[in-house]
């Protein structure tokens, strides 16, 4: 069984096709990325362990549910994955944020890393590794691989859309991590392009083309 979560809010669909459209602005892409990343970011949160503190109300005392378990790493795999730290950091702006420089080679498709920095206790974190894209999944799998290494033992994985192909590459690599998506499209083509798509994510957020 794909251990693949497909997150289907009529916000977050409602937004991914205005990102979709070939004719939306920078501004806008940029602003929408910022929107759903916040809406997927209160699913992928959405099992965090819970305690109870004594607190004083202005009124009485209470047992209040609080945050408990793992403190929260981000991990944005650079650079699509910052325009999805942004809108998570707008919902949890506690949580400590690492990046893994990654670009994927246009001939070969393989993962080339550039970058590499995280929080030195990332062994003792929830890692949540964000990047909008999963098409051949050679990026993610690459940027799991190297968080492993570093000691990460608990991650996640947040894309925004996901070709079939980079699924099951990605649960074949790492069965242990969950994935995280908004959809899952038709299909790669030739060139390693997620098809519908919404073409190239870090060049829509930054207006690079
Ligand atoms: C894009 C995207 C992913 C990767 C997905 O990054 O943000 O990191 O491609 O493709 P894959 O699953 O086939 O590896 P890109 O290499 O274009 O770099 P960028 O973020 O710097 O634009
Ligand atoms: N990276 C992107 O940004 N878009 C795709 O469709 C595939 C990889």
């Amino acid at each position: 069984m794909m251990n693949v979560h497909i997150i289907d809010h009529p916000l977050i669909q409602h937004k991914l096709t205005i990102m979709r459209r070939h004719d939306t602005s920078t501004r806008s892409f940029r602003q929408l990325v910022n929107e759903i990343a916040m809406l997927l970011c209160y699913e992928v949160t959405r099992d965090l362990p819970l305690t109870t503190e004594k607190i004083q109300t202005p009124m009485e005392e209470m047992d209040a549910p609080i945050l408990s378990g793992k403190k929260l790493c981000f991990v944005s795999i650079l650079r699509a994955g910052n325009g999805l730290l942004d809108g998570m950091l707008n919902l949890i702006p506690s949580a400590r944020v690492g990046h893994v420089g990654l670009y994927r080679d246009h001939d070969t498709l393989q993962a080339v890393e550039y970058y590499y920095k995280v929080p030195s206790d990332i062994n003792d974190r929830l890692v949540i590794a964000v990047d909008p894209m999963l098409a051949t999944a050679n990026s993610s799998i690459a940027a799991i691989q190297r968080l492993k290494d570093g000691g990460a033992e608990h991650i996640k994985f947040l894309c925004l859309l996901a070709a079939p192909e980079g699924v099951k590459a990605f649960n074949e690599a790492h069965p242990d991590v969950e994935l995280y998506t908004a959809a899952v499209d038709r299909e790669l083509n030739e060139q390693g392009y997620i098809m519908p798509g919404l073409g190239d994510a870090g060049d829509r957020i930054f207006g690079t083309k």
